[in-house]
């Protein structure tokens, strides 16, 4: 249910972006995906949220036939290729779609908690962006890559997202089922693409999200990627310009393990579940300017959702809006959001990642951090 709404919140936000460029094809695109995911969550929800969900799906409708009709204007030949094939296509040369045009809004001040994962990305991302000539007085290497993997919705991709909106930098944001295609050998051409891209700046951030689809332990299909990618990553810390290779993943165990060796992702980033103040924090920033009864307090809340992961936090707070939304539609007078709609949008929400999966991530850390020391007393 998270999955859903998270899905449909990507496909808003990217709506909208694709709007701001005047990309009506692409604006589209991603608003009918919103609407089905609407949809979905209609169908898995009851009563008045019920309808609230499909009000909402068939507003969003309603604007992507206004869009398809802009789309239609704006280019008749190539606006219905990327009406079809989805924006998510990354044939026909879309360099331009992976880089970040418009900076996010959103800062690393914005992400919750996670204080020693901000730090450690401050000083190996934002600071030698910044600062390249102290690093390069002090003769300290910078770009290269780093892993960010944990469990689902716990604010890698926001985190990253935040790391877009600090950075003077261009900012690639690929997520890895964009570059894989099914042809043989053009996923390989894909790759070679965004490094060529992302080289051609003095200062680049190439973010892979969900990396594990793309670099996967080498079966019979993935050696050509995975060994491109090794190529391409090779002197990745040398490279005269910048590049900084970030990815994030939530199945670091299914990696090839030369993929996350030193000199390729070789700085491991754990991103685990907030604690409380985190989730306090999280709450906050999700109920910022909407109306809210004087009882309601995030501390209680983020107290009573223990082991909820960013992204139930933030499905938590929107179900808690939407049933004072359905009250006010229903009639007509003007509502606020109580504690007993946090009460009653926990009986809905459950904590999606569970105690068993988050010892599946302790346990590769330590395994890691464990063949790490070794190499190291191998190389002595
Ligand atoms: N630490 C956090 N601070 C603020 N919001 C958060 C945090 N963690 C998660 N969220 C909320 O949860 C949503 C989902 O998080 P995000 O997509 O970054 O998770 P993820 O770790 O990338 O998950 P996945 O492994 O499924 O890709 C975010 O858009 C944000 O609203
Ligand atoms: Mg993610």
């Amino acid at each position: 249910m998270s999955f859903i709404a998270d899905k449909k919140r990507e496909h808003e936000a990217a709506a909208e972006k694709a709007l701001g460029n005047k990309d009506y094809a692409k604006s589209f695109f991603h608003t009918t995906k919103a609407a089905e995911f609407g949809f979905s969550l209609a169908e898995q929800s009851d009563g008045k949220v019920a309808q609230s969900y499909i009000e909402d799906a068939n507003e969003l409708l309603a604007i992507a036939l206004k869009l398809k009709a802009k789309a239609a204007k704006q280019q008749p030949e190539t606006t219905q290729k990327s009406i079809t094939e989805s924006s998510d296509s990354a044939e026909g040369g879309e360099k331009s779609q992976w880089e970040l045009k418009n900076k996010p809004s959103e800062k690393l001040d914005d992400v919750a908690g996670l204080d020693d994962v901000k730090q450690e990305l401050r000083e190996k991302v934002i600071e030698p962006f910044l600062h390249p000539e102290i690093y390069e007085r002090f003769k300290v290497n910078i770009g290269g890559g780093i892993l960010m993997y944990g469990p689902p919705g716990n604010g890698k991709t926001f985190v990253a997202k935040a790391i877009a909106g600090e950075l003077d930098a261009a900012f690639f944001n690929v997520n890895a089922s964009q570059i894989k295609n099914k042809y043989v050998g053009e996923t390989e051409k894909n790759l070679q693409r965004l490094f060529d891209e992302a080289r051609k700046h003095p200062k680049s951030v190439l973010f892979l999200d969900e990396v594990d689809h793309l670099l996967g332990k080498r079966g019979n299909k993935k050696v050509g990627v995975v060994t491109q990618f090794l190529s391409l990553t090779d002197g990745l810390v040398k490279n005269t310009n910048c590049l900084l290779v970030l990815a994030a993943t939530n199945k670091p165990w299914s990696l090839d393990e030369a993929v996350i060796r030193p000199g390729r992702l070789g700085t491991h980033i754990y991103v685990g579940p907030p604690d409380a103040i985190a989730r306090e924090a999280i709450i906050a920033y999700n109920m910022r300017d909407v109306p809210m009864t004087k009882d309601l307090s995030f501390n209680e809340i983020a107290a009573r959702s223990e082991a909820y992961s960013g992204a139930d936090i933030a499905e938590l707070c929107d179900r808690a809006k939407r049933f004072a939304l359905a009250r006010q539609l229903s009639h007509g007078n003007e509502e606020s959001i109580s504690m007993d709609d946090f009460i009653a949008a926990k009986e809905k929400v459950k904590p999606s990642v569970t105690q068993a999966s988050l010892k599946e991530y302790e346990s590769w850390r330590d395994a890691k951090s464990s063949s790490d020391k070794a190499d190291e007393n191998d190389d002595d």
